[in-house]
């Protein structure tokens, strides 16, 4: 009896883990359009060039908005010549699972050889304390202390973004380039930040802990 009832467990035991596995594979398709992107930010959303920003982790909502607002082109407050290519062909349920697939892949660290050490501890006071001289506030209020932003908010992950994509975007919304901030936030913080001290902040966010 307690001989059968073992044997009956084990089969239970074997049926649920081959069943569950193969649901978890059903839940694994990839998004039709996945090939349109992973030229450039790779497969697993960690883009290997400083120009082409990391997706990996990022908040799915946030990149939603920003895909929506590269399909405006000229018209919309984020132009870019590369993504406003890329995402003519791409619709709002195409951006929902791409957004939503990139989301769910792993951010990893970048290995960077020629880290600054006393540029990222420049940036890593602004980062936590803003500067009272230039008025620039803290970072850590929207990004948060790790980085991660706050999703609810839309405000984006930037931990181990590459150090050239953050100079740009910080340049971007410094001159108003990009303007898809809600009330300026960025672009009020931006036009304080010396290009010095942008530098310096890319440093740290490149390399945080
Ligand atoms: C040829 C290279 C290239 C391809 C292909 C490409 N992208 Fe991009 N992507 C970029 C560049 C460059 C930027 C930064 C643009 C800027 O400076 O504002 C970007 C920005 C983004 C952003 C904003 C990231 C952020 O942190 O704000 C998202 C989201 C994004 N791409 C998603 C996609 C998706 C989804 C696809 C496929 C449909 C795609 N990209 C295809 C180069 C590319
Ligand atoms: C009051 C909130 C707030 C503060 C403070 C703030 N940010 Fe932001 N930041 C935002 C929001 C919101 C966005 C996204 C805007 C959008 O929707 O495109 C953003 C976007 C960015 C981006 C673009 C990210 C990407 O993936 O394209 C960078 C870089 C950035 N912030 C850096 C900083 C730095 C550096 C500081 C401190 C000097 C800072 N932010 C302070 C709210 C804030």
């Amino acid at each position: 009896m307690i001989k059968n009832m073992i044997k009956y467990g084990a089969y239970l035991f074997l049926f649920s883990f081959f069943s569950s596995n193969v649901i978890a594979n059903t839940d694994i398709s990839l998004p039709s359009k996945l090939n349109k992107c992973i030229v450039c930010h790779t497969i697993s959303g960690n883009s290997l060039i400083g120009t082409w920003p990391k997706i990996a982790e990022q908040h799915s909502d946030y990149m939603i908005k920003q895909l929506i607002e590269f399909k405006k082109g000229k018209n919309g407050d984020r132009y870019d010549p590369t993504m406003f290519g890329m995402i003519q062909d791409i619709d709002e349920s195409d951006m929902i699972s791409l957004s939503n697939y990139f989301s769910n892949q792993i951010l990893q660290k970048n290995k960077n050889k020629k880290f600054d050490r006393e540029k990222a501890k420049l940036g890593k006071s602004i980062y936590l304390y803003g500067d009272n001289n230039t008025g620039i506030a803290a970072c850590v209020g929207c990004h948060g202390r790790d980085g991660k932003g706050n999703k609810l908010a839309k405000y984006p992950v930037l931990r181990w973004q590459h150090k050239d994509y953050i100079i740009t975007q910080m340049k971007k919304f410094k001159n108003s380039e990009r303007s898809n901030d809600i009330n300026g936030i960025m672009r009020d913080i931006a036009k304080c930040t010396s290009d010095l001290q942008i530098e310096a902040l890319a440093e740290y966010i490149s390399n945080m802990r």
